[in-house]
């Protein structure tokens, strides 16, 4: 085992391999709170890679109802189990964050890595492998609130008695991945030029301890070929070889597919030691690090995952704590009570598929004046402008967005 730093987890960890960071790493950021579950970018990755035999089961991105849904069944809740039964206490000093590397404070808990070596388990990280039933139903659990029974009267923020949200799930391609660090043939490796984590079907031989210990569960085995398969992050799409993209990277397809402009995905540049580099201007950067907006899932794991969750408003607190860690509360802030310039940046999502690497802000006049939590905060029509790997311009949005009214002989017409 080597020690290598997860700035997620504000420390160093043991991980099976010494660090080794990519040029670009591959990012998104999902705004939980404007998604409406209509499954468009689950239909459009299912369309797109595993319509094929033998892939039936596989959903490379999923949206489930939490907090019972999940895919493969209760993976989430299993894996906390089993986790906490070896090491109790996930616990975080947060008496200390602000600084790039520990953004969220320290985490003292064990990592799935580390909680597998002091209990001297055979594997690299704590899991399980889910079984055939557990793979069954995506969408299990859909739409099921908490104290649906029990509440029967509206509910205000900050916090809803009655509560679901949906979580969309795609690989990760973790910094640290558990895939990666579980194989016995080496067949899962991390892109250099980009941080996307691929298996490799020829060196694959169905082992599945990739299955067992990605703890988001996202390598799915094939039994028409007996090997593991995985969400690939579009890498044609994204490294600009697709032949529609004309030469520019583009987000990949689940993203660009996303009715409700919930989904944003880049690529944000690395330094060598493993740091990103300082781009204030990238708008994952932006959102991640400077505003501290979008959060990693279950960082405790130790993966340092890199989707990114703006976290839903309205769910009871200690729930999005344990997924998201102690950044929470600051993050629901900020996104409650938007800066003049994250308000124009939150326009970008879904706004174009070509990966916007740079964006600016115009400054336009003041439209509104509303009241959050009691104090005034204005709105302003400012517009953001993205541009391309090349520096081009490629897209414009304002906040506030045009109006069209359908014409009246069109009314009924569906
Ligand atoms: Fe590997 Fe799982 Fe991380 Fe994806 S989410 S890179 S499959 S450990
Ligand atoms: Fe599917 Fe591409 Fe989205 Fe991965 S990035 S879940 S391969 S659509
Ligand atoms: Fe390795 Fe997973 Fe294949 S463990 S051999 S990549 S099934």
């Amino acid at each position: 085992m080597a020690q290598v730093y997860n700035w997620q987890l504000g420390r160093e960890m043991e991980y099976r391999f010494p660090e080794a960071h990519p040029k670009w790493q591959f990012a998104a950021v999902f705004n939980i709170n404007r998604c409406i579950g209509c499954q468009t970018c689950t239909m459009a990755c299912k369309s797109t890679w595993t319509f094929s035999e033998g892939q039936e089961h596989m959903w490379w991105n999923n949206v489930e109802s939490k907090p019972y849904g999940g895919y493969p069944h209760n993976w989430d809740v299993k894996l906390l189990q089993l986790l906490n039964g070896i090491s109790p206490g996930m616990s975080w000093d947060g008496s200390q964050p602000g600084a790039l590397q520990a953004p969220y404070g320290r985490y003292e808990g064990e990592t799935i890595f580390e909680a597998a070596k002091r209990a001297e388990l055979p594997d690299t990280a704590v899991g399980y492998l889910p079984t055939d039933e557990e793979w069954t139903a995506p969408n299990i659990y859909e739409d099921t609130p908490v104290n649906r029974a029990t509440s029967t009267q509206a509910t205000r923020l900050p916090e809803h008695k009655t509560w679901f949200f949906y979580l969309q799930r795609i690989c990760n391609h973790c910094t640290y991945p558990a895939c990666v660090a579980a194989c016995p043939r080496n067949a899962i490796y991390k892109r250099p030029e980009d941080g996307i984590v691929l298996i490799d079907q020829e060196r694959c031989r169905g082992y599945q301890k990739c299955v067992q210990e990605c703890p988001y569960k996202k390598p799915m085995y094939r039994p028409s070929t007996r090997t593991s398969e995985k969400c690939i992050a579009c890498y044609p799409r994204v490294e600009g070889s697709d032949p529609l993209t004309n030469g520019l990277p583009m987000e990949a397809r689940c993203m660009a597919a996303c009715v409700g402009r919930i989904r944003l995905q880049g690529l944000v540049p690395m330094a060598e030691d493993g740091t990103w580099k300082p781009e204030p201007t990238n708008p994952l950067y932006y959102l991640i690090r400077e505003e501290k907006v979008a959060l990693p899932l279950y960082p405790q794991f130790g993966t340092e995952p890199n989707v990114y969750y703006i976290p839903p408003r309205w769910v009871p607190r200690p729930y999005l704590r344990q997924m998201f860690g102690p950044g929470v509360d600051a993050a629901i802030a900020a996104y409650r009570r938007p800066s003049r310039r994250l308000q124009a940046v939150l326009q970008l999502f879904r706004a174009t598929q070509t990966i916007v690497f740079r964006f600016d802000v115009k400054e336009g006049a003041q439209i509104a004046e509303v009241q959050v939590d009691g104090q005034p905060m204005a709105l302003y029509d400012d517009v953001v402008i993205g541009f391309d790997s090349r520096g081009k311009e490629v897209v414009r949005v304002s906040v506030k967005q045009p109006f069209f009214e359908r014409p009246a002989q069109y009314l009924n017409s569906i």
